[in-house]
């Protein structure tokens, strides 16, 4: 076991899904995976291990935050020997061409986070997706005809500004989206020399105010999982 996870090794598989609710994780093991087992049940960060169409894989959920985020993927990286890990989540839309339901591939991770300014002593980091992983959850969209954009994302350490108005800078300079994960976990794979990817379905729209349905979001998240499995199990 490692400090946060209770798992044996060779417990989790090499391709693990994360979202960051772990009720989410609990949904994909009972309703995607065969035989699925409980891995980790540790502050009810739910873990699981199964087999989707005959591969094994994992799905842990990670928390919210680049700093919990953080310490989920460190420890499955290191500890428990994870190789392929494709974070599935929500983000905000940064610009009207996007829509909300649509997918988003991130391309690169910018982030209003200290972390990196911290780990690079002042220097700038460029975090980054595998190609591998993302060619394979785009040829997939493609093939199932989903509306998948693949741009640059930003991952912030605040929902709530304290500059509502802050995410236009970003779009400005052709970010699409905002989530609070993916550079953290793209600089950790990056370091780690493992694959990473962030999918994410747009939730909430900030430059037309919408937000998803309930319904809707249950469609886009099936689209999102699948994906998921795509690009993991590449
Ligand atoms: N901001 C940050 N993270 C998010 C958002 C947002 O608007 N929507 C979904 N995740």
């Amino acid at each position: 076991m490692s400090i946060h996870i209770a798992a044996e090794k060779g417990q989790i598989a090499e391709s693990i899904l994360l979202p960051g609710d772990p009720l989410r994780a609990q949904f994909i093991a009972e309703n995607y995976l065969d035989e699925p087992v409980l891995f980790n049940k540790v502050r009810n960060m739910f873990g699981y291990t199964g087999r989707y169409k005959g591969a094994r894989v994992s799905v842990m959920g990670t928390g919210m935050g680049m700093p919990s985020h953080s310490i989920y993927v460190n420890e499955l990286i290191r500890d428990y020997g994870c190789r392929r890990l494709v974070r599935i989540g929500t983000c905000g839309a940064l610009r009207a061409e996007i829509k909300v339901r649509d997918l988003i591939l991130g391309l690169s991770a910018s982030t209003d986070s200290a972390v990196n300014k911290i780990r690079f002593q002042g220097m700038d980091y460029a975090p980054a997706p595998s190609f591998r992983l993302l060619k394979a959850a785009y040829d997939y969209a493609v093939e199932k005809k989903l509306p998948v954009h693949v741009g640059k994302i930003v991952s912030s350490d605040s929902f709530y500004t304290e500059d509502p108005d802050q995410w236009k800078l970003w779009a400005k300079f052709g970010v699409i989206g905002v989530e609070m994960e993916a550079a953290e976990l793209y600089t950790l794979a990056a370091k780690y020399g493992v694959e990473a990817l962030a999918i994410l379905t747009v939730s909430d729209h900030l430059v037309t105010g919408e937000a998803t349905t309930s319904a809707e979001r249950e469609t886009s998240f099936k689209a999102m999982v699948e994906a998921g499995f795509a690009a993991a199990l590449a």
